[in-house]
């Protein structure tokens, strides 16, 4: 058989693939399925892919689901280190131009923290690690001022895991949430965040070690920053001093978002897009 031939078998089999959506009236989930099925069959055909390797692959893609439970989401971890996340955050970006730019959310943010008193510090124990206040205003890309907002704010403990990792913590801790003073302003009383290793102890870790890839990201504070009107911003601000800043393992920097926590004092603004 030709190659001529062979690529002629392969299309027609591809055609009849996306030819078995015709009939959903579901155009979006179509669109979407016919788009998955036109890059996996080019990704088979492009590296010649053997059946073993396709095993290969099914078995990693069946580990990472083994690996999901509700604390520990494997494939938001996949998502994160193959750089989807971060793409799917671009493509949806700010559509005004001095909106805070957005990053990934992670797989360790939890819904309903504890809400505290504006000023709380937000660990149970700093374990000897420096205090950091950040501070700031929340405000609309139209320039008012927005005192009811929300605030989630969570970030790695001293010992560099989160709350949900630590088997020691049943609590939430260096969690929480805050709602914005009547003109837009916060402060929240935290610890420095430090560099932290992602979760390696899975699939996604044995992928990174295979291909000699760092594990580690740039100390951050996540931010999740709600109000109504507005649309939902998912961000988080880096240390400028880190030295992993250049090689995060889930391509989460940008420029815009690194703040100089040298002090004992930072200060950062959120501007949310209107809705
Ligand atoms: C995080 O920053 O919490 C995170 C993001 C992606 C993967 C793992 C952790
Ligand atoms: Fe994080």
């Amino acid at each position: 058989v030709s190659d001529v031939t062979n690529q002629n078998v392969n299309e027609a089999l591809l055609n009849e693939v996306l030819a078995s959506f015709d009939d959903s009236r579901n155009s979006r989930l179509v669109e979407i399925l016919r788009s998955a099925v036109k890059h996996l069959h080019a990704f088979v055909e492009e590296t010649n892919l053997t059946r073993d390797e396709w095993m290969t692959g099914i078995d990693f893609l069946t580990d990472t689901g083994k690996k999901s439970i509700n604390s520990r989401q494997e494939f938001i971890l996949l998502s994160d280190t193959l750089g989807v996340s971060m793409l799917v955050e671009l493509v949806n970006q700010k559509s005004t131009v001095n909106a805070t730019d957005p990053t990934v959310l992670g797989p360790f943010y939890i819904p309903d923290s504890p809400m505290m008193e504006m000023n709380s510090f937000i660990g149970s124990d700093d374990e000897g690690a420096d205090p950091l206040t950040v501070t700031g205003i929340v405000q609309s890309t139209n320039g008012d001022l927005l005192g009811d907002a929300i605030i989630e704010v969570w970030q790695v403990a001293p010992n560099g895991l989160y709350d949900v990792q630590d088997v020691d913590v049943d609590a939430p801790n260096y969690r929480a949430r805050f709602q914005t003073c009547s003109d837009g302003r916060f402060s929240i009383r935290t610890s420095k965040p430090i560099d932290y290793q992602i979760p390696t102890d899975g699939p996604v870790g044995t992928m990174l070690t295979e291909t000699g890839r760092s594990s580690w990201r740039p100390a951050h504070i996540h931010f999740r920053v709600s109000c109504p009107g507005h649309k939902t911003l998912v961000t988080h601000v880096f240390d400028a001093s880190s030295r992993y800043l250049e090689s995060d393992a889930v391509f989460g920097v940008m420029d815009s978002l690194k703040l100089e926590m040298s002090g004992d004092e930072a200060s950062f603004d959120f501007v949310l897009d209107e809705e």
